[in-house]
């Protein structure tokens, strides 16, 4: 089961009108867009999204009702997707619940995890693209520490790099334990509370699934699909991505130039300045929801 985190205030930060078109960008298990469906009226039309099989999949399984459709789709294609629906400019609220889901987390086949063993995989959609492990086995030292540098702010990451590139000469890194192993042996042990290998797992998993450029795309996509009144809502669990959506945001929030006559002020507005967080009673029911951060844009004009 995937526990949607911040669920009630989401869902309240669409504003949902039971006609409207809605987006739901990261179907995952569907707990958002049941709650969507609830509130959505017999004229009301739901998208959902998700780039992993697997979870479309359940999802058609569980729920089967016309005014929903799901679509094994990218969230970076989500202007191409309304545009051949016709919804150009036509959505009322557009929802991106960022990250893995619990069922990619826990099952040790994908790969995401090092709790147990498992390929390393770390795709969120298999069909495509070179695993962790095939993209390890022949990356430069210098890109591989740039990566663990910047997407997972990894303060060892050169002796990691340096141990991986030396390792793999001899014994090929194919599970998922056995990197988390080489982690361990490369960094100074210490009193962290997180384990030596998360931060390289998560750069490995942002990099594998272009997950930065994800979301640029599909922050663009989906603000120029809004309609009037119309919302974008974002869940952003990492640092790095919130600081794109913080920053996307506010851009275009930003008033438009004063000596051009035909710009009459911005077209976007924040919903609110600073992220809604978690509360502590959440907090304490599921620690996986600590590092969210919710953002609303609404299109003004
Ligand atoms: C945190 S889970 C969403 C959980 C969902 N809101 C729920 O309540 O069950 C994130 C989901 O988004 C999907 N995902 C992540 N990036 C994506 C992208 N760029 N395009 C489409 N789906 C994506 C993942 O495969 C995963 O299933």
């Amino acid at each position: 089961m995937h526990e949607a985190v911040l669920l009630a205030e989401t869902i309240e930060s669409l504003n949902i009108r039971p006609a409207g078109v809605y987006v739901d960008c990261t179907y995952g298990r569907g707990g958002h867009t049941q709650e969507l469906l609830k509130r959505l009226g017999s004229d009301g039309r739901l998208l959902a999204i998700d780039r992993d099989p697997d979870a479309i999949e359940s999802g058609r399984r569980l729920l089967n009702d016309r005014r929903l459709e799901l679509v094994h789709a990218r969230f970076s294609k989500v202007g191409q997707l309304l545009e051949a629906r016709q919804l150009r400019e036509q959505a009322d609220g557009i929802l991106m619940d960022l990250g893995v889901s619990s069922p990619q987390l826990d099952d040790a086949d994908r790969g995401f995890s090092f709790r147990g063993v498992g390929p390393l995989d770390m795709r969120m959609d298999p069909t495509t693209g070179p695993t962790a492990g095939e993209w390890l086995a022949t990356v430069s030292e210098k890109e591989l520490r740039e990566c663990l540098w910047e997407l997972g702010e990894e303060r060892y990451a050169r002796r990691i790099a340096r141990k991986i590139v030396t390792a793999r000469v001899s014994d090929p890194i194919t599970t998922t334990v056995q990197l988390a192993t080489l982690i361990t042996q490369a960094v100074p042990g210490g009193k962290s509370k997180i384990h030596p290998a998360t931060r390289t797992f998560q750069a490995l998993r942002l990099r594998i699934n272009s997950e930065l450029e994800e979301l640029s795309a599909g922050l663009v996509h989906a603000s120029e699909n809004l309609r009037v009144g119309g919302r974008v809502v974002v869940l952003a669990f990492h640092s790095l991505e919130d600081r794109i959506v913080k920053r996307y945001f506010r851009n275009l929030c930003r008033p438009t130039d004063p000596f051009d006559a035909d710009m009459a002020g911005p077209r976007f507005s924040l919903l609110m300045k600073k992220p809604l967080r978690p509360s502590e009673v959440e907090l304490k029911r599921n620690p996986r929801a600590r590092s969210a951060r919710l953002r609303v844009l609404e299109r003004v004009a």
